[in-house]
């Protein structure tokens, strides 16, 4: 086994003449959960959008279980085991819950694709339920679960999630993480941004902060907690 199951060296990005990455480097681990921390507009959801193609890296390299895809098109990231969940607007708001699943496995066979679903409505059983309910009426945590079943149809490798707690009722935000601490039963690479950091911590293996578009920091998820500097910066005291 060659490391990584995603890398990103040296890596810049940014909109037009504005630069937001400053060279970043960092990876996931086979099936390891990794959580990116920072203070808003750090840049995390651009070194995911970089990573993932929706923003072209100006410099660096990307590294997907060893094969090079920097500055590939989100549609080649997909056929290669990645997948990405928005910060904000990551279900089709008009369509019913089985419409998205379904959208989530357009790649796939019919027969396969019918099996990805069932095997998500069992991972997610308040899916099945609304399953014919429009995805915009979902309440914050549902939502999050069909964003969620739908970019783990195709099975990817490597999931990338955008503050998957955001519009999440507090008392079930536990239960996102415990959802997506759940996935290593699959063994998928987890790459998470989330402002509730110190609850995040709880469920991966290791974290990297970022600040002003570098990594300030990175170590495991128990060191990071108990870092009383880290802690008054970023985790709230
Ligand atoms: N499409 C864009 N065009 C120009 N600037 C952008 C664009 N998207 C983001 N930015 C800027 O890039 C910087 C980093 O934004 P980014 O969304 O990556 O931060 P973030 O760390 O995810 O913040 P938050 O915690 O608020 O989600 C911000 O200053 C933001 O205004
Ligand atoms: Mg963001």
């Amino acid at each position: 086994m060659s490391g990584a199951a995603l890398k990103a060296e040296g890596l810049e990005a940014g909109y037009g003449p504005l630069q937001i990455l400053f060279g970043i480097d960092m990876e996931v681990g086979p099936g390891e959960h990794v959580l990116v921390f920072g203070p808003n507009g750090a840049g995390k959801s651009t070194l995911i959008k970089a990573l993932f193609g929706l923003v072209a890296p100006t410099a660096g390299r990307v590294t997907l279980d060893g094969q090079e895809v920097t500055g590939r098109a989100p549609e080649g990231m997909v056929a290669r085991g990645m997948a990405y969940v928005p910060q904000v607007s990551n279900v089709f708001a008009s369509m019913t819950v089985t419409e998205n699943l379904e959208i989530g496995g357009a790649r796939l066979s019919r027969a396969r694709r019918e099996a990805r679903i069932a095997e998500m409505i069992e991972l997610f059983p308040v899916l099945g339920e609304r399953r014919r309910q429009a995805a915009g009426t979902l309440s914050g945590g549902e939502r999050q679960m069909l964003a969620l079943a739908r970019a783990l149809i195709p099975e990817p490798s490597v999931l990338l999630l955008d503050e998957p707690s955001a519009g999440v009722a507090p008392k079930l935000v536990a239960q996102i993480f415990e959802l997506v601490s759940g996935l290593r039963r699959t063994g998928v690479s987890v790459l998470m941004i989330e402002q509730n950091a110190r609850q995040a911590l709880a469920h991966v293996d290791r974290g990297y902060v970022l600040e002003g578009g570098q990594v300030r920091l990175s170590d495991t998820a128990h060191a990071l907690r108990e870092n009383a500097e880290i802690g008054q910066l970023y985790l709230g005291g």
